[in-house]
């Protein structure tokens, strides 16, 4: 984790696997160790994404197409990527984003009619970087779709959908961690936070 380009990690997994939980933890343990750490989030994590993160999160789930959509997130995540990402890389920075393209390729790729190629082909032209590192929380969605209902924001497009789209996530998500082994980790959440960020510290540990 030294030299000017710093370390790229994602958070990715259903909604309610703890990936909030887990970035905020590694964030701090980095921190204690003296790197410094940027903590960011999709959709969101520059200002002008931020706004995007609204128009996409928030109001009536059909408010947009899934191609509307599958843009917005684009537009979102290349003004993350310039004015948050790349910048804290360029500085030596660790950057943890708590959900990144992969969560594109799940959620817009998959809900919504087969748009993967599209998301691909879009990512391939407008944003073309990837984590170094991305752990996958993987859990039972029966588990983790009441601790994302507990969380109760303005925000729950994709958690409305319910249990069987979860369960779809789910199998995605593993799918995806077969698809790019060598920056995928998998790692069990449905344990307690501490032994989680357990295995978090150990597969990054293990990739540096
Ligand atoms: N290992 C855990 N055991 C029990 N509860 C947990 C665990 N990890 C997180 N939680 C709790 O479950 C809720 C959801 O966790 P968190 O927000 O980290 O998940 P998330 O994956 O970021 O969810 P979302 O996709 O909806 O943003 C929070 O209230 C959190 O405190
Ligand atoms: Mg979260």
């Amino acid at each position: 984790m030294t030299g000017g380009t710093g370390l790229f990690i994602s958070f990715e997994g259903i909604d309610g696997s703890g990936k909030s939980t887990q970035a905020r933890l590694l964030a701090e343990q980095l921190r204690g160790d003296g790197h410094e750490v940027v903590l960011t989030r999709e959709p969101g994590g520059s200002p002008g994404a931020e706004e995007i993160r609204a128009l996409v999160l928030q109001g009536d789930p059909d408010r947009w197409s899934a191609e509307t959509e599958l843009l917005l997130f684009t537009a979102a995540r290349r003004d993350h990527l310039e004015r948050t990402i790349q910048p804290a890389l360029a500085r030596g920075a660790t950057v943890i984003c708590d959900r990144f393209a992969d969560s594109t390729r799940m959620y817009q790729g998959l809900s919504r009619g087969d748009l993967r190629a599209a998301v691909d082909a879009l990512h391939e032209r407008m944003i073309g970087v990837e984590p170094d590192l991305t752990i996958l929380i993987d859990m039972d969605p029966a588990a983790a779709l009441p601790r994302a209902k507990a969380r109760a924001t303005a925000e729950e497009r994709f958690e409305d959908f319910g249990l069987p789209l979860q369960e779809k996530m789910r199998a995605g998500f593993l799918a995806l961690a077969a698809e790019f082994p060598d920056r995928f980790r998998i790692i069990d959440g449905n344990r307690a936070p501490e032994a989680v960020a357990r295995d978090v510290r150990a597969a990054l540990q293990a990739r540096t």
